[in-house]
C-alpha cells in the first residue's frame, strides 16, 4: 500500500511540458485503473505494463492501482507512459524507494511485453523541455539516447530493460549514461549538380535568386524540359542550415518519429510530395496532430511537381503556411501550430498535353481545357509565387553540346554570400531571410530610387498586381541585390524582380 510520483513529459506542437504520473495502491480487488483522459493507446498500455512487470521478476499489486496522468486536462498521447507508469507503480508498491528517484529526472518509453525499453516520439522535445525547466536528467531508450543527448546542460541516461533499470534504481547505483556526439555527416544521395543540366541558364538564375532569399517559385514547361531535375539540383546549392534552424527541423522529425540513424539534420530538408498526397498529409493534422509535409519541409524545400495534379484544395490549403510560415490545426482541446518555414518550388506543364507555346510541336488542347487547367491555380496562390519562370525544352545542339556549365559549388558560394549579407542586415531582428520582411520593415530596407518607383508603378497598373504581389516583388528586388552586394536595390533589380512576378504562361 502506498503512492507514489514521477515525472514524464507531454508534447503540444513541437513544445513539451510536464506530466506527473501519480501511483496509488490500495486495498480491494485487483484492478488497474489509469485516469488523466489518457487516449486508446494508453489503454493498451496497460497490459503491456502489467506483463513487462511480472516478467522482469517484479510483483504487480495484487490489490486495487489507480494510476493519475497529470495535469489531466492536457491530451496525452502515445505509449510512452509506459516506464514511467511502471516505475511509479513500483515505487508505490515498495519496489523501489520514492527517495532514490530525483524529482529532477524525466523518464519516457515504451516497453515491449518482456520489459524491454523502446524508443518514443519526441525524446528531443523532452530533453528540450528538462533545459528550459531546470530539470537535470531525462531517462529513455537506448535508441533515443542520440536525439535526447543534443541538448546540453541536461544528462540522458539510458537502459536497455525495465528489470536493468529498477535494480539500478533500488541499488542507487549510476544509470548509463550517453555522451554527446556531434552527428555524422549524411552522405549526400547522388545529388544532381547544376553543371549536369545543359542550357537552361535563365532557369538557373531565378533558382538562385529563390534560394538566397527563400523565394517561391513556379516552373512551367513542356514534359522532359527539366523541371523536375532542376528541382533535384536544389540542394545542392542551398546554404548550410544554421544550428538553430537545425535544432527547430530535428525536432519536427522527432515527434514524426523519422529520426532514424541521423539525429540532428545537418543538411536542409528536401520534400517532394506526390499529388496524390492528401490534404492531411501535406498540411498535418489526425486525430493526434502530426505534422505534415508543409513542416517536414520546414528550413528547406518543399518541391510539387506537376503542381496542378495536386486538387484545387489542396493546393489552397497552402495559403496559410505560405502567408504565414506556420500551419494551425485545430483540435479538440485548442490548437496547435507547427513551424513551416519552406521555400515552395512547384513545376507544372503549360496545359493538359504539356505543349502550349512550344515553338514545335503544336497543343492539343481545346480554349476550355486550357482554362480549365489554370484555374487549378488561384489568383490568391499565384500571388504568394514570387518568381515565375518558363522553361522550354533545350535544343538537341544544346544538350549534345560539350559546353560546360557553373557548377553547384560556385553558385552555393554566391548564395551564402547573399544569405550573410542578410543575417547581418537582420542580426538585431527575428528575421534571417529577405522573404521574412514585414510591411514595416520593407520601408527601412527597400527604399527605391524614383526612377524605379515610376517603373513600379507601371508595371501595378498594366498587370494589376495586389499590395501582396508589390510586398513580394520588393523582396525578391532585395535579394537580387544582395547578390551583386549592392546596398541599395537599383532600377535593374527591380525590373528583374518585375520579369519574374509577371511572366505570362
Ligand atoms: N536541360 C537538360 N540538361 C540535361 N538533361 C536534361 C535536360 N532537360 C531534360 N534532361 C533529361 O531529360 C530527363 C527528363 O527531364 P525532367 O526533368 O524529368 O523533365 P520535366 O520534369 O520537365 O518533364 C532528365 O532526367 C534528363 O536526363
Ligand atoms: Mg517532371
Ligand atoms: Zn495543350
Amino acid at each position: 500500500m502506498g503512492s507514489s510520483f514521477i515525472y514524464s513529459s507531454a508534447h503540444v506542437g513541437l513544445k513539451s511540458v510536464p506530466v506527473r504520473v501519480e501511483a496509488d495502491i490500495s486495498s480491494g480487488l485487483p484492478r488497474f485503473t489509469i485516469v488523466g483522459l489518457p487516449d486508446a493507446a494508453i489503454s493498451e498500455s496497460r497490459e503491456r505494463i502489467r506483463a513487462a512487470i511480472k516478467n522482469s521478476g517484479l510483483t504487480f499489486p495484487r490489490t486495487r492501482v489507480t494510476v493519475n496522468l497529470a495535469p489531466a486536462n492536457l491530451k496525452k498521447q502515445g505509449p510512452m507512459y509506459d516506464l514511467p507508469i511502471a516505475l511509479s507503480i513500483l515505487i508505490a508498491s515498495g519496489a523501489i524507494s520514492q527517495t532514490n528517484i530525483t524529482k529532477t529526472s524525466v523518464f519516457l518509453g515504451e516497453l515491449s511485453l518482456d520489459g524491454e525499453i523502446r524508443p518514443v516520439q519526441g525524446a528531443l522535445l523532452a530533453a528540450t523541455m528538462c533545459k528550459d525547466r531546470k530539470l537535470d536528467r531525462v531517462v529513455v531508450a537506448p535508441d533515443n539516447a542520440h536525439e535526447a543527448s543534443i541538448v546540453k546542460d541536461v544528462s540522458t541516461c539510458t537502459a536497455n530493460t525495465l528489470q536493468e533499470l529498477v535494480s539500478k534504481l533500488r541499488e542507487n547505483s549510476e544509470l548509463d549514461c550517453h555522451a554527446h556526439k556531434p552527428s555524422k555527416k549524411p552522405t549526400p544521395k547522388n545529388l544532381i549538380d547544376f553543371s549536369d543540366v545543359r542550357g537552361q541558364d535563365h532557369v538557373k538564375r531565378a533558382l538562385e535568386i529563390a534560394a538566397a532569399g527563400n523565394h517561391n517559385m513556379l516552373m512551367v514547361g513542356p514534359p522532359g524540359s527539366g523541371k523536375t531535375m532542376l528541382a533535384r539540383a536544389i540542394p545542392s546549392i542551398l546554404p548550410s542550415l544554421q544550428f538553430d534552424e537545425s535544432l527547430e527541423t530535428t525536432k519536427i522529425y522527432s515527434i514524426s518519429g523519422l529520426l532514424d540513424e541521423t539525429y540532428l539534420l545537418t543538411e536542409r530538408p528536401f520534400r517532394h510530395p506526390h499529388h496524390t498526397s492528401s490534404s492531411t498529409a501535406l498540411i498535418g493534422g489526425g486525430t493526434w496532430p502530426r505534422p505534415g509535409e508543409v513542416s517536414l519541409a520546414h528550413n528547406g524545400i518543399l518541391f510539387m511537381d506537376e503542381f496542378a495534379e495536386f486538387t484545387r484544395k489542396t493546393i489552397e490549403n497552402l495559403r496559410q503556411p505560405l502567408e504565414d510560415k506556420c500551419v494551425t490545426i485545430a483540435r479538440a482541446s485548442g490548437t496547435i501550430t507547427f513551424p513551416s518555414n519552406f521555400m515552395l518550388v512547384a513545376a507544372m506543364n503549360p496545359c493538359s498535353c504539356g505543349f502550349l507555346h512550344d515553338p514545335k510541336r503544336p497543343c492539343e488542347c481545346t480554349p476550355g481545357q486550357i482554362q480549365k487547367y489554370k484555374r487549378k491555380l488561384s489568383g490568391p496562390i499565384l500571388d504568394r509565387i514570387d518568381i515565375t519562370i518558363n522553361v522550354p525544352r533545350v535544343e538537341f545542339d544544346k544538350l549534345t553540346s560539350n559546353q560546360v556549365s557553373e557548377s553547384s559549388k560556385n553558385i552555393k558560394k554566391r548564395i551564402t554570400k547573399a544569405r550573410q549579407i542578410q543575417l547581418s542586415r537582420y542580426k538585431k531582428l527575428p528575421i534571417a531571410t529577405n522573404d521574412q520582411l514585414t510591411t514595416r520593415l520593407l520601408g527601412k530596407f527597400c527604399k527605391l530610387d524614383d526612377s524605379s518607383i515610376v517603373i513600379l508603378k507601371k508595371a501595378i497598373d498594366q498587370y494589376q498586381l495586389s499590395a501582396r504581389a508589390y510586398t513580394r516583388t520588393l523582396k525578391v528586388a532585395r535579394t537580387i541585390a544582395d547578390l551583386c552586394a549592392s546596398e541599395n536595390i537599383e532600377i535593374n533589380h527591380l525590373a528583374e524582380a518585375l520579369r519574374y512576378r509577371c511572366t505570362r504562361f
